[in-house]
C-alpha cells in the first residue's frame, strides 16, 4: 500500500517522450526509479541523464516497483500485455498513458490488474500539465489518492469518468496545440504591426500565461475578466468585435469538436 508523502518505487515502462518526463519529473521528486525499454541506447541514454536503474524486462520493472507507469505506443499494448503476465502484476498498481486503451483492455487481459488510466499534455514537462485521470474497477479511493499525489508535481490532476476521457484528450490533450497555434498567430499579428518576431513571441506567451493564470487564481467566469479589459470605445472591443463577425468562438469550438471525433475513431481501432 503507497503512502501519502512517502518515497516510492517507480517503474517505468518505456522511456519515448512521455516516459521520459515521467522519469525527469518524478525522479527529482526523490522517488527510486527503475526503466526499461526495448531500445537498449535509448534507455541506457535516459538513464544516464535522469540516473535512475536500468531493468533487462518489463518483468523486472514489475517486480521491483510499487507503482508502475506505462508508456510506451498503443499498438504495443497486446505484446506488452503478454510480458506482463509473467510479472506479480496483480500487486503493484499501474497508470498508464496510452491513449484510446480503456482500463477495461487491460483488466480483460490481465485479470485482477489495478490500473489507472491517463492523459496528460505537453506541459508536464514543467509541472504545469493537465492530467485526465480515471480509474480501472480494481483500484480503491485510497490508490486513487496516493496516484493523485504521486502526479501532482506534473501538473493539475482532474479526476474523470473513464466515458470523458475522449473529451479531456479533445480539450487539454491537444489543447496546447491549439494555443501554441493561437500564440503564433497573435505574435506574427505583432510583426504585421512592426514589433520584433521574438519580442511580441514573448510578450503574446506572458499574457496568455498571466492571463490564465489569473483566471485560475480569481476564479470565476472568463467573460467577467474580459468586460474589465473591454472600456467603452476602446481599443479591445475592437478587435473582440473583429474576433465575433469572424466567429472565433464557433471555429476553436469545432475544432474541439473535430479533435473528439478523432480521439474517438482512433479509439475504436486501438481497441
Ligand atoms: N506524446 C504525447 O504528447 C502524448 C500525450 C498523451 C499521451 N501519450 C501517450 O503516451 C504513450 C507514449 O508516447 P510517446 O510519444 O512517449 O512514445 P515513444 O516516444 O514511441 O516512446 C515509447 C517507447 O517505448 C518503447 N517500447 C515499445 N515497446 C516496448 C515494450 N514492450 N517495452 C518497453 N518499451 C517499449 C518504444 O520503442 P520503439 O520505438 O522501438 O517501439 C519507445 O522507445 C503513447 O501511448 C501515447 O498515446 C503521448
Amino acid at each position: 500500500m503507497l503512502e501519502k508523502g512517502k518515497k516510492m518505487r517507480l517503474g517505468i515502462i518505456g522511456v519515448g517522450n512521455i516516459g521520459e518526463i515521467f522519469a525527469e519529473r518524478l525522479g527529482k521528486e526523490g522517488h527510486e526509479l527503475c526503466a526499461y525499454d526495448v531500445r537498449a541506447e535509448r534507455l541506457k541514454e535516459t538513464a544516464r541523464t535522469h540516473r535512475f536503474k536500468q531493468a533487462k524486462s518489463n518483468a523486472e520493472v514489475v517486480h521491483v516497483s510499487e507503482v508502475v507507469v506505462v508508456a510506451v505506443k498503443p499498438q504495443t499494448f497486446p505484446s506488452l500485455a503478454e510480458e506482463l503476465k509473467k510479472s506479480p502484476f496483480a500487486e503493484r498498481l499501474f497508470i498508464s498513458v496510452l491513449a484510446g486503451i480503456p482500463t477495461g483492455k487491460y483488466e480483460e487481459a490481465l485479470p485482477g490488474i489495478k490500473v489507472i488510466r491517463i492523459m496528460p499534455n505537453l506541459a508536464i514537462k514543467i509541472g504545469k500539465g493537465v492530467i485526465g485521470l480515471a480509474c480501472g474497477k480494481n483500484v480503491s479511493e485510497e490508490e486513487e489518492a496516493q496516484a493523485e499525489e504521486l502526479l501532482r508535481p506534473l501538473g493539475m490532476v482532474e479526476r474523470v469518468a473513464e466515458s470523458k476521457m475522449d473529451a479531456v484528450t479533445a480539450v487539454s490533450g491537444s489543447g496546447a496545440g491549439y494555443v501554441f497555434a493561437i500564440i503564433e498567430a497573435l505574435a506574427e499579428a505583432g510583426v504585421r504591426l512592426g514589433l520584433d518576431y521574438s519580442q511580441a513571441l514573448r510578450m503574446v506567451a506572458q499574457t496568455m500565461a498571466g492571463s490564465a493564470e489569473l483566471l485560475l487564481a480569481i476564479g470565476g467566469h472568463p467573460a467577467e475578466l474580459k468586460n474589465r479589459v473591454t472600456s467603452p470605445g476602446g481599443t479591445t472591443i475592437e478587435g473582440l468585435f473583429v474576433m465575433e463577425k469572424g466567429g472565433v468562438k464557433g471555429i476553436l469550438m469545432d475544432a474541439v469538436a473535430a479533435a473528439y471525433r478523432r480521439a474517438k475513431e482512433l479509439a475504436s481501432v486501438a481497441r
